[in-house]
């Protein structure tokens, strides 16, 4: 019986590959291709793992906010509305999308290293729970139209921590010489307090910090909520204020091969909340309310995306490369971070899997690639292949580069497909131009 990274997925009697339960070859048929298929009941029982363990570990009001960059569209705010999450956006049009799905806009944490005063001006307008400030002049523009609309606007401050996890570079963001937020080591993290303390029609409500995505270790998430309650001690002893809130970010990682050490989500945030205790006694404070942004954890293994074969060429003695109806356009994962993925012929599942090749997208780019040296069942034109684990920064990444149009999105729940995202159309892709 073949294994296969994603808990969701099997193989049935006619050696078709499954997820949920579903035929992806038959939803390959139905839906077309490229398609991106979700296992909505595992995303739930995710959202479940974390909001029960920030509650016990951490107690009420204690919330996990997902980081709906990994995934936005109306279905999931839906979705993660009924769970009982908040959610985190980094720009007015994941506000938007959340708010026509008709998500309480007051429990969302607003993100960004550049808000422009429309974006601040939309967000408030709609009642926005949180901003997450990222510097002196966002406090400044929040604070005048905060007083140009009379309300008191309730913020976390994104502080940097001075941590440096072991992940691709380009989604580290906790560094010092990071381009989100105010280092604690070169005084901006208290100098930009001071100023939020002084601003009338704001209100500081504690601080927030994010050190990077796919990380599996838990030292570097516990080294930075110890530094963090060290930060928040510090601001008390100088200032008087005490923080009532500590938003920790994301970045809990994801297998997404089977070389991947599996990452246990509830027992990391046991193992946090318990030396995060310590540490708040050893500091003198109270352990403010603790929010977490899980974003990837929360979808990436509930997704996988289909696509049909059409050539496979191969070079003698060098490569051998099978051609996909997608690839960067849809996810352009591997360009960016050269990240790994477990691939399958969906409709020869669980047959030997020894044809070493690389799986090459559709786009007029020789760096359009999902996959190098991978190992699959030889695949022929036609097939379908399953990549898996694409549940997170694939659709919401996702471009109309050589204008492919973008793939629909199929969810299943209680073993029932539906369709929560259609296909774009050739008309969409000229929609805007005069
Ligand atoms: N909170 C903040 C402030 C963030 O910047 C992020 C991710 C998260 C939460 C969620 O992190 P997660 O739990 O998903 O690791 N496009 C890249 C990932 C970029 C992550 C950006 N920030 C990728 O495809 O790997």
């Amino acid at each position: 019986m073949a294994e296969f990274i994603m808990e969701s997925c099997g193989v049935n009697e006619k050696g078709d590959l499954t997820i949920a339960g579903v035929d992806t070859v038959a939803l390959a048929k139905e839906y077309g291709t490229p398609l991106m298929v979700f296992d909505e009941n595992k995303i739930r029982s995710v959202c479940r793992v974390y909001k029960k363990a920030l509650e016990e570990n951490f107690g009420e009001g204690s919330i996990p906010c997902f980081a709906s960059k990994a995934l936005s569209f109306k279905g999931i705010y839906r979705i993660i509305a009924e769970e009982g999450l908040g959610s985190d956006a980094v720009s007015a049009g994941e506000i938007y999308t959340a708010k026509a799905a008709g998500f309480d806009i007051s429990k969302m944490v607003f993100h960004g290293n550049n808000k422009t005063d429309a974006d601040i001006r939309y967000a408030m307008e709609l009642g926005i729970g949180r901003f997450v400030v990222d510097g002196a002049e966002e406090l400044e523009a929040v604070n005048a139209i905060a007083a140009e609309l009379g309300i008191k606007q309730k913020i976390q401050l994104r502080i940097t921590p001075g941590i440096d996890p072991h992940t691709h570079k380009a989604i580290v963001t906790g560094s010092v010489d990071s381009k989100f937020g105010n280092a604690i080591k070169t005084g901006q993290a208290e100098k930009i307090t001071r100023l939020a303390l002084a601003k009338e029609n704001i209100e500081l409500m504690g601080f927030h910090c994010h050190i990077g995505s796919q990380i599996f270790e838990i030292d570097p998430f516990v080294e930075a909520a110890e530094v963090m309650i060290a930060f928040i001690a510090d601001i008390k002893n100088k200032t008087g204020f005490e923080a009532k809130e500590l938003n920790l970010g994301g970045g809990f990682g994801v297998r997404y091969v089977k070389e991947h050490p599996s990452f246990d989500y509830a027992g990391a945030i046991a193992t946090l909340a318990e030396k995060m205790k310590a540490s708040a006694k050893r500091c003198g404070i109270v352990l403010p309310r603790i929010m977490l942004e899980p974003g990837r954890s929360l979808v990436a293994d509930a997704g996988l995306t289909l696509y049909t074969v059409g050539s496979v060429k191969e070079i003698p003695d060098l490569k051998n490369y099978v051609s996909v109806d997608g690839g960067m356009a849809d996810n352009p994962r591997y360009a960016l971070y050269q990240s790994q993925y477990e691939i399958h012929v969906a409709n020869k599942a669980g047959e030997k899997e020894d044809y070493v090749c690389s799986v090459a997208g559709r786009c007029c780019e020789s760096g359009d690639l999902i996959a190098e040296n991978i190992k699959i069942c030889k695949p022929e034109r036609g097939d379908i292949l399953a990549v898996l684990v694409t549940g997170a920064y694939n659709y919401s990444m996702a471009s109309n580069y050589n204008r492919l149009t973008r793939p629909p999105i199929v969810m299943i729940k209680d073993g029932k497909p539906y369709l929560a995202i259609k296909r774009e159309t050739f008309e969409d892709l000229t929609r805007n131009e005069i």
